[in-house]
């Protein structure tokens, strides 16, 4: 949530400002103080995934409690800072089963000694602003940095000769447009960035094949990374059907391969704040065949309709899933819609709607490829199209990823080690290292415009585990 909390003030920035500039406007005045208890409306912009959001909060500082309504009420959520030891969380948000269409139903998460949860403030902080100049009548920018000073940030008054993290965490923030809501939250940040870069220098001293970079997940904790993945592991076997092929000659494959050049990918999309991954990669799967299947026409379906409508199958919307139950899911109910019927990608758990619209790829079944079996994932690849694959993606490497080829001796890939789902929509060789051409849901911002290389030595993370595709 803490993640949510400095979109909404990308969000209020403008209207905040704009308030307060009125205020300086020719006399000299302090800045405002917000009162303790207060009800805010507004747009949270998420830029990278394309996501406007309207949201509705309220703040009651005294008795701890916050409440921050999505979409019009669709998703409520609760912060209370005073129930439990550690405090708890509350989401209302729609779910749809076989039985039942939008429930409101309540999921729980109880603080701990790690997180403890506290009412989300989201107007920013304004303590230590200051009006000097009469004739402001703009935000403060490059030239006219005299007009506020912000001292506790050192924001406005001296970029350039602060340290060099300070100095990597302006451009940081000026690049992603992150603005934090007090300054006890950018301080937060700060540290969390610098052990991060810490960490990616650290990395690149060792020449490891691949390369890390300062992405917009920088100042992100390890907790927060863990929301970006999703894939929920639930140990049953999946319903697909076997390969169909039973020896594979990998000399009589192209020796690389790449869906893109061919127009069979969409362009890569971001989950935002929500645990959707499972459905990027069975979406990616599902535009790919559908491709192959109806004359190279490239269409962008719904992951939205997923996470509404496929908790029957064992889903839970922003809160994970797996694959195979998008695949069940779709089999019962003749196909997925196109994101233009559907209507856009939300990142929270929305109303299911898919009985007013049409389906529109219908499939036939899903097939598992043979497990941990280079050839034969290359083989479908090549023959069946882009193949949705479940990774562990659990490690700092991974998030801060920008180039060559990915190898994490850390990673697992046995089954239940696996946490993200993602696509491989290719494979190829550099300097003898085989690799998988993956597409990940975590924006352009992230990795290789979007991309990572992952080595195929060893089944390393194992991209190999459980790749499945659909047929139609
Ligand atoms: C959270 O704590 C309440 C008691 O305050 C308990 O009844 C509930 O089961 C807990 N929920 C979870 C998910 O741990
Ligand atoms: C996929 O199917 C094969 C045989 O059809 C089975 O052996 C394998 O366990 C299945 N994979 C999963 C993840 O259930
Ligand atoms: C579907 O359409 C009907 C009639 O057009 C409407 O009454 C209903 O509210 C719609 N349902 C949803 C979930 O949008």
């Amino acid at each position: 949530m803490k993640i949510l909390l400095k979109l909404f003030f990308v969000a209020l920035f403008a209207v905040t400002w704009s308030e307060v500039i009125a205020d300086c406007r020719g006399k000299n005045v302090e800045a405002p103080v917000w009162n303790p208890v207060y009800t805010v409306k507004g747009i949270l912009y998420i830029p990278y995934a394309e996501l406007e959001e309207p949201f509705y909060a309220w703040y009651d500082s005294p008795n701890k409690e916050s409440r921050i309504d999505y979409y019009g009420g669709m998703v409520k959520t609760y912060q209370l800072g005073n129930s439990g030891p550690y405090g708890t969380s509350l989401k209302v948000a729609p779910v749809t089963t076989e039985t039942e269409l939008n429930a409101k139903t309540c999921l729980q998460v109880n603080g701990s000694s790690e997180i403890t949860i506290e009412p989300q403030s989201v107007l920013p902080s304004l303590v230590g602003f200051e009006c000097t100049d009469l004739s402001c009548s703009a935000f403060p920018g490059p030239g006219d940095k005299h007009i506020y000073t912000f001292n506790p940030m050192k924001e406005f008054v001296h970029p350039t000769t602060t340290s060099h993290v300070d100095f990597e965490f302006d451009k940081f923030k000026t690049k992603h447009d992150k603005q934090y809501v007090n300054v006890l939250e950018n301080e937060r940040r700060r540290e969390v960035f610098r052990q991060n870069i810490r960490f990616i220098h650290s990395v690149n001293r060792q020449h490891k094949g691949y390369t890390l970079g300062v992405n917009h997940l920088a100042d992100r904790t390890e907790l927060e990374m863990k929301a970006l993945r999703g894939r929920r592991y639930s140990g049953v076997y999946n319903g697909g059907s076997p390969f169909p092929y039973t020896y594979v000659n990998k000399d009589k494959l192209p020796a690389e391969f790449d869906w893109r050049i061919y127009g069979a990918v969409t362009p890569v999309k971001d989950q935002s704040v929500c645990g959707s991954c499972w459905s990027f990669g069975t979406v990616g799967a599902i535009e790919g065949a559908f491709f192959l299947n109806n004359g190279h026409q490239l269409v962008r379906l719904s992951q939205q309709a997923l996470i509404d409508c496929s908790w029957g199958y064992g889903n839970n919307g922003c809160d994970g899933g797996e694959d195979f139950r998008a695949y069940q899911w779709m089999l019962k109910h003749g196909g997925i819609p196109t994101e233009d019927d559907y209507g856009p990608y939300l990142g929270q758990d929305g109303y299911c709607h898919v009985n007013n619209v049409s389906l529109t790829a219908k499939i036939t079944g899903y097939v598992n490829v043979t497990s941990n079996n280079e050839p034969a994932l290359r083989l479908a690849i090549v023959k069946h199209g882009p193949i949705s694959v479940a990774i562990d993606a659990s490690h700092r490497t991974f998030s801060f990823y920008s180039n060559g080829i990915y190898y994490e001796p850390k990673c697992g890939n046995k089954v239940d080690e696996l946490d993200h789902a993602v696509l491989a929509v290719g494979y190829g060789t550099i300097n003898g290292q085989d690799y998988w051409l993956i597409k990940n849901s975590w924006s352009n911002y992230w990795g290789n415009d979007g991309y990572v290389l992952m080595s195929a030595k060893n089944n390393n993370c194992g991209v190999m585990t459980t790749p499945t595709y659909v047929t139609m």
